[in-house]
């Protein structure tokens, strides 16, 4: 389990985060991802607000990101008032060489990925523990309460384990911003995660899963303040 909290320093995300909020400027309409990483964008941008005058807005993904932006005083829009985004910088909990992504480790994947799929561009901020060879990290799938059982039984015929995701601080499980419930899946490594992705959607009572095959860009911050870009061949 990575470290979540957005209040210990970590060199190679913010190496990775402030990196990517280079890529923003003035007139842009930018996605904000959620997440320890990303939250170093979400403050470097807000420090461009202020110290250099960048006129931004932003979309958030999570109550967690609306208020990093608000702390960080970057003005806040929506989809419905601009459905396209020039760009969306976030997270993720493992990447691999193809640069498909498992996010949802925050509970936020599926306005992530709303999001994400709104921009012209769609940047991933890590550090190096995120990077493999092929995905193989638990999937967070939301599902509605009402379908768990549902969801449950045709995860497990698509070869999957799922468990529940119990809250911390609170008895029971996790819910999500949208008010639902998440399975961590464990799938072993995945060969084919187009194909997985296209057959955990079809299930009825699935709200969104955490497999990102939309990802334009990795940003890969180390320890030494360095950054490594990788591009999709797309
Ligand atoms: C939240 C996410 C995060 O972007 C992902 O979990 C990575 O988080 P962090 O940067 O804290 O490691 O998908 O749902």
């Amino acid at each position: 389990m990575t470290d979540r909290n957005i209040s210990t320093d970590s060199p190679e995300k913010r190496a990775a985060g402030v990196a990517a909020a280079g890529l923003v400027s003035s007139g842009m309409v930018v996605g904000l991802g959620t997440g320890s990483t990303v939250a170093y964008t979400i403050k470097e941008l807000g420090r461009r607000v202020k110290e250099e005058g960048l006129d931004i807005l932003g979309v958030v993904t999570s109550y967690q990101s609306e208020m990093l932006a608000i702390d960080a005083g970057i003005r806040l829009t929506t989809l419905s008032q601009n459905p396209e985004l020039d760009i969306a910088i976030d997270g993720a909990d493992q990447i691999d060489s193809g640069l498909r992504a498992i996010k949802g480790g925050g509970a936020a994947h599926t306005r992530e990925k709303i999001v994400s799929m709104s921009a012209k561009r769609f940047v991933v901020v890590a550090d190096e523990s995120k990077t493999s060879t092929q995905l193989g990290k638990p999937v967070p799938v939301e599902v509605l309460p009402f379908a768990k059982e549902l969801t449950v039984n045709k995860i497990r015929g698509l070869g999957g384990e799922p468990e529940l995701r119990s809250a911390v601080k609170k008895d029971g499980p996790v819910i999500t911003d949208n008010g639902n419930f998440i399975l961590d899946v464990d799938f072993g490594v995945i060969r084919d995660p187009e194909a997985l992705a296209l057959q955990i959607s079809a299930i009825p009572g699935v709200v969104e899963h955490g497999i990102f095959c939309n990802v334009d860009e990795l940003y890969t911050g180390n320890k030494d303040g360095s950054v490594k870009i990788v591009s999709s061949q797309k």
